[in-house]
């Protein structure tokens, strides 16, 4: 079965991305053909990126790295739940990306995002920096808006609505993840042939 991180890609004190991305997961509990996790950033307390060698290179020397790293290869597929900060995603988020290389590519990725605009510029941005990291982003996305999907911008009240758009994208990003896996092991054979 694949398995699947929900990340939780906001770490300041009071975020609303604890409830989404706890919301998110309990959705996916009511599915049985993947088997998900929640992945608090918050947890990880990584620091602004402090590798000297460029993750593409892997060589990885930091005990958070090693554990940040370990920790993003147990999956086949990731839902990025992320905010909208000036436009983009957090910095939290960008950081945990940059962290790590291998890790990601060939993988498969879906958002769920909220902002005064439903997050959706964040994802637009988010989608750019996946491409390079080797991902591949599903279309079906959750945009949600802190006017109408929270109460005094801070209590999670998601409305009915969502949770089609959010089956649409699940059922998307497992298929995608299972695919991805065959692209892994294929790149894994063409790099035994090269060697
Ligand atoms: C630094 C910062 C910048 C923000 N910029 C935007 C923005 O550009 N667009 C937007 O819709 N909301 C913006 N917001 C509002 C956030 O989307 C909202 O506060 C959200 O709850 C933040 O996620 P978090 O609570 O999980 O940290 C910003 C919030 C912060 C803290």
């Amino acid at each position: 079965m694949v398995k699947i991180a929900i990340v939780v890609g906001s770490t300041r004190p009071g975020r609303n991305g604890e409830a989404v991305a706890r919301w998110v997961y309990e959705l996916a509990g009511r599915r049985s053909e993947a088997q998900f996790e929640l992945v608090d950033l918050a947890e990880f307390d990584l620091p602004l990126l402090d590798e000297p060698v460029p993750p593409s290179m892997g060589q990885y020397s930091k005990e958070h790295t090693k554990r940040w790293a370990a920790k993003v290869a147990e999956f086949d597929g990731y839902v990025f739940v992320t905010p909208e900060y000036n436009h983009s995603t957090s910095g939290a988020l960008k950081n945990a990306l940059d962290y790590l290389y291998a890790e990601w590519n060939n993988k498969a990725a879906g958002f769920v995002s909220y902002g005064s605009a439903g997050g959706t510029r964040a994802v637009e941005q988010l989608r750019l920096i996946a491409a390079e990291l080797q991902m591949a982003t599903v279309r079906a996305q959750v945009a949600l808006s802190l006017f109408t999907d929270f109460e005094n911008f801070s209590t999670f009240r998601p409305s009915a609505h969502h949770e089609m758009a959010i089956n649409t994208m699940f059922e998307q990003l497992v298929s995608w993840s299972r695919a991805m896996r065959t692209v892994r092991e294929q790149s894994q054979i063409a790099a035994t042939y090269r060697s």
